[in-house]
């Protein structure tokens, strides 16, 4: 079967999703995962951007080894000479420059002639290739462009020194058939298009992100650029695990092969949930909620007679179990720890002795914990922990006649803050308690509850969106307590940034 590079840039495009920013020691978290998934390429950040996105390329370089470690640039010396600083120590880097091709971008947003594009974009490769051997090339928003100067270009490019030459639907716009067709005009008339290797890059404005890139593989790409969950500028990118698994469920029509362990899919899928707070919605394919829940009387009857009825993929293939019982409050740190190690969880022993110390906090309440109550618990307190701001203790008094008042105590290492505040509900009197005791002023953005497993116990999820000096950070937190769940999300939101205000003062 032909082989397919995964080319990951969950942190890069995906964290341009509003909201989804994400500091350096989360990014080198996730791109950990990402290796353990077995991506071929993580796009680690655009160093330019800021001295966060710097930190975040250098870092994953230098810890990463196992995977080529991409950094992006726009087609200026300034930004390759950044972008080649930040991944040097990588075992294999990748400088990725862009630079708009379409008439639409030329005009109005480059405000150049073709030519001058033309000849930036042949110059910038040969800088790039002077100080590194894999120089990838973007036409930013290739299927908007002429086909006559895209072909041009990419010939130039590849000419030039391009190892890999993408093709970006930068904007969402084209469909499968179109992006079949193009793709095979590129091959069919750029005469050294063998000499790279050729990607491509689909939003998914209409929807169409994995459909395209499906498509666009038929037709001879052999890279794939994807996010995890999707994440991406505006509706996201061709989603990860859909992409995966499309290819792995119909090997039949599609005889493709990836390097993916999906056993992982649904572990990874979660962990970047959790760092960035976005929830995942229920009927996402492969990793929401309701993907493998049958809820109809003749589906489940059909299923209980022969899975495949309505099964066209276990949920074990891509890292679920059955969801069944697994464990209660009598349940011992070996039960506990063989249990995460069945779910694919690694920890550390002192990260091991925090989560079951609230594992055992969250059975007293709860009878029965579900795999799905063990990734909230993990996911909670993990993230708890790396932050220094932590929730002590908070209480409410609430009812539907008296005014809601919170009291709160927070540390900060070594110091500890108290604070009380009414509110309009007993939520906002919890954040507003909140936001005195540490002394900074936020803005709500998004506030959302989900339980995490069914039952009157089951342990809710909270994520929240808030928004400092303009800049947003989100939270999770999770607790059979709601209002625990939403103090902790609050909490863990607010510990984002102090640990970047702590970062700049540095
Ligand atoms: O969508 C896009 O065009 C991009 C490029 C920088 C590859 O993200
Ligand atoms: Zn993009």
């Amino acid at each position: 079967m032909d082989k397919i590079d995964i080319f990951d840039t969950t942190l890069r495009d995906g964290e341009q999703s509003p909201g989804a920013a994400m500091n350096v020691e989360q990014k080198y978290e996730i791109a950990l995962q990402l290796e353990k998934l077995g991506v071929n390429v993580i796009e680690a950040g655009f160093p330019v951007s800021s001295p966060q996105q710097f930190e975040g390329c250098k870092l994953i370089s230098e810890r990463i080894r196992g995977v080529t470690v991409a950094a992006l640039c726009r087609s200026v010396k300034k930004d390759i000479d950044l972008a080649a600083e930040s991944i040097k120590a990588a075992a294999q880097p990748r400088i990725h420059t862009f630079l708009s091709t379409s008439p639409i971008h030329m005009d109005y947003k480059l405000k150049k002639k073709p030519d001058e594009v033309y000849e930036m974009a042949v110059e910038a490769v040969k800088y790039a290739r002077n100080l590194c051997a894999e120089v990838e090339f973007s036409p930013e928003d290739a299927t908007r462009t002429e086909m006559d100067f895209l072909c041009r270009i990419v010939e130039a490019v590849i000419e030039a020194g391009a190892t890999v030459v993408n093709i970006p639907d930068t904007v969402g716009y084209t469909v499968p058939e179109e992006f079949h067709a193009m793709i095979s005009e590129i091959r069919q008339r750029v005469p050294n298009i063998d000499k790279a290797k050729l990607s491509v890059h689909c939003h998914n404005d209409l929807g169409l992100g994995v459909a395209n890139t499906i498509a666009a593989i038929q037709a001879g790409a052999r890279q794939a650029e994807v996010t995890i969950n999707g994440i991406g500028e505006r509706a996201g990118n061709a989603s990860l695990e859909e992409l995966v698994m499309a290819l792995n469920v119909r090997k039949d029509a599609l005889p493709y092969a990836t390097s993916i362990d999906t056993t992982h899919l649904y572990n990874t899928s979660r962990l970047l949930s959790r760092i960035i707070g976005f929830p995942i919605a229920r009927n996402k394919a492969i990793v929401g909620e309701n993907a493998f829940a049958h809820e109809a009387g003749i589906h489940q009857d059909g299923v209980l007679k022969y899975r495949q009825t309505y099964e066209i993929m276990t949920p074990q293939t891509v890292g679920r179990t059955d969801s069944k019982i697994v464990l209660g409050r009598h349940s011992g740190l070996h039960g506990y720890s063989k249990r995460l190690e069945d779910l694919g969880i690694t920890l550390s022993e002192n990260e091991l002795k925090h989560t079951y110390e609230r594992f055992l906090q969250i059975a007293d309440r709860k009878k029965e914990v579900f795999d799905e109550d063990v990734f909230a618990i993990v996911s909670d307190e993990l993230g708890r922990h790396l932050s220094t701001l932590t929730l002590e203790y908070f209480n409410i008094i609430s009812g539907n006649t008296a005014i809601p008042t919170a009291t709160v105590r927070i540390t900060d290492g070594e110091t500890t803050y108290e604070e009380a505040s009414t509110g309009d509900g007993p939520v906002d009197a919890i954040f507003r308690a909140i936001e005195k005791a540490v002394g900074i002023e936020t803005i709500l953005e998004e506030y959302n509850v989900q339980a995490v497993t069914p039952g009157k116990q089951a342990v809710g999820e909270v994520s929240v969106i808030i928004r400092i000096e303009d800049r947003r950070f989100s939270g999770t937190g999770s607790s059979t307590d709601v209002l625990e769940a939403s103090a902790r999300a609050y909490v863990s939101a607010l510990a984002q940034y102090t640990r970047l205000r702590e970062a700049q003062s540095e």
